[in-house]
């Protein structure tokens, strides 16, 4: 039996070069909204080191990168409430 859930899910990525560049405050600003159907997770490296913060949103694959706190209201107004995906979906590649 195969499970299809709509749920999205943030991964923000937690590992060193990220965490240098904001990436905890990052994830405290998306843990600090609740968005009803969003799970909000942690992450290792999302391999594009450098462009940090990363933030990766499943299953769309859609890709943000240098992700300020201050933009995270935007991302979840725009991207996770209203559907509008603005950020990459090839992958993050600069
Ligand atoms: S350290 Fe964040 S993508 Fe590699």
């Amino acid at each position: 039996m195969t499970i299809i859930s709509n749920h999205k899910c943030v991964r923000i990525c937690q590992n060193r070069t990220c965490r240098k560049q904001g990436a905890v405050d990052v994830l405290a600003a998306f843990e600090a909204l609740s968005i009803p159907g969003v799970k909000i997770m942690a992450s290792g490296c999302l391999g594009h080191c450098g462009n940090g913060p990363m933030v990766l949103v499943l299953p769309d694959t859609v890709w943000y990168s240098g992700v300020l706190p201050s933009s995270v209201t935007l991302i979840v107004a725009r991207h996770l409430l209203d559907g509008r995906k603005e950020g990459r979906s090839d992958g993050g590649k600069e």
